[in-house]
């Protein structure tokens, strides 16, 4: 690097992808630097960490769940290497999860998982519900069977994201505390940002790593802005009081009369309950009707929540993309690589979008593994978009 204010790669946004790809590159020894206000932040810290390649499976994801698949494989390995050279304990628990029907129609729902599930060669495993609560005897007497996904984890994303800051500097990044206002393009080049306190940095390679912010950052031409959307989540932390834990040994999700309810129980007590999903655009207010449907839908599922005292309520922002998988990789625009549109998956994500964009910034190809992730895949409808109000990221 000939300054600080220069670099071979220049990441904008801090969050889990932001600090992943920061020190992936880094350690492959490219001078890297992170824009970002709170580097750590973001949509982690609202996260509840479930690395549910598994439960989380949609028909019509099969690609998507490639991807997903080859991140929780080498989440084991991932961990143990940020644990050493942070000496910080990230909350991976390898507990598995356990997705249960309340009603025949959620039963039905979860009877289809378990089809699709057999069809692309996943494990999990049809329960009774007799055999549910044997496992989880907090579960509610009315549950009607479940499924028990034994490789979908957990892991504690709040402290993930501090050690990903961590092994970041370790590794000699350079964080700019600042907003990034606008891409600086010189000629037909990403050349890097001009901040919100007007200074311009400067790098070799950019990438956008924004988050459901990504597709707001000025300066970037139409044609490859990122086509993300803010999709609102809202989480309930409670606490499981120590000679009571552990309250549930493993993740416990369901379908409550269509919607989405999960708990995911840590080691240290926490419970976090989560989440709604709304597109309500930028909005992040926790509602009084978004945090009842969470308690009434969890306490059906596991009646002794209303036991435990509440700590927490939370808002974030998921990034949404057309097709939920994520934009990885060059754009158009050379110099001017993508992150992001990691939607429901960015956490379990984390591992595998690393490894992949460090081995685009120094090859200027995609691995094989996340080839069909390339944003060009969208190109056609960016040229149709709209232009987009001009925001800093
Ligand atoms: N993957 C969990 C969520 O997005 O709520």
């Amino acid at each position: 690097m000939s300054s600080p204010r220069t670099s071979d790669v220049l990441v904008i946004g801090g969050g889990i992808i932001g600090l992943v790809t920061a020190w992936r590159a880094a350690q492959r020894g490219l001078a890297t630097a992170v824009v970002d206000p709170e580097p750590g932040g973001g949509a982690a810290q609202v996260a509840a960490g479930m690395l549910a390649a598994v439960t989380e499976l949609h028909y019509g994801e099969q690609t998507l769940l490639g991807l997903n698949l080859a991140s929780a494989r080498r989440y084991p390995e991932f961990v143990a290497e940020l644990t050493e050279v942070t000496g910080q304990d990230v909350g991976h628990r390898q507990c598995g999860t356990l997705a249960v029907a309340l009603d025949a129609d959620d039963r039905a729902h979860l009877r289809e998982l378990h089809t699709l599930h057999r069809q692309s060669g996943l494990d999990s495993q049809w329960l009774s519900g007799r055999e549910c609560r044997r496992l989880e005897p907090m579960l509610a007497p009315g549950v009607r069977g479940g499924l028990l996904a034994c490789d979908d984890h957990q892991i504690d994303p709040r402290r993930l994201a501090g050690a990903l800051v961590t092994a970041c500097e370790r590794a000699g990044v350079v964080f700019h505390r600042v907003w990034a206002e606008r891409l600086s393009v010189v000629g037909d080049r990403a050349a890097g940002v001009v901040t919100r306190d007007g200074e311009t940095l400067g790098a070799a390679q950019v990438v956008l790593a924004g988050g459901s912010l990504s597709g707001r950052l000025a300066g970037v031409p139409d044609d490859v802005v990122p086509p993300v959307r803010p999709v609102k989540g809202q989480v309930v932390r409670l606490s499981v009081p120590k000679p009571y834990a552990p309250f549930l040994s493993r993740t416990v999700r369901a379908m409550v009369r269509g919607s989405h309810v999960y708990m995911v129980a840590r080691e240290n007590g926490e419970l976090v309950i989560g989440a709604t999903s709304e597109e309500q655009g930028w909005d992040t207010t926790v509602t009084a009707g978004g945090v009842y449907e969470l308690l009434r839908d969890a306490h059906e599922l596991v009646p002794g929540i209303t036991e435990l005292p509440l700590t927490e309520t939370q808002a974030g922002l998921r990034p949404g993309s057309p097709d939920n998988a994520p934009l990885l990789g060059p754009t158009e625009l050379p110099g001017l690589l993508l992150a992001t549109g990691h939607f429901r998956n960015g956490v379990l994500l984390t591992p595998v979008t690393g490894d992949a964009l460090a081995h685009a910034l120094t090859t200027g190809e995609l691995p094989d593994e996340a080839r069909a992730f390339t944003p060009r895949r969208f190109a056609a409808a960016l040229t149709e978009r709209p232009a987009l109000t001009e925001q800093p990221v």
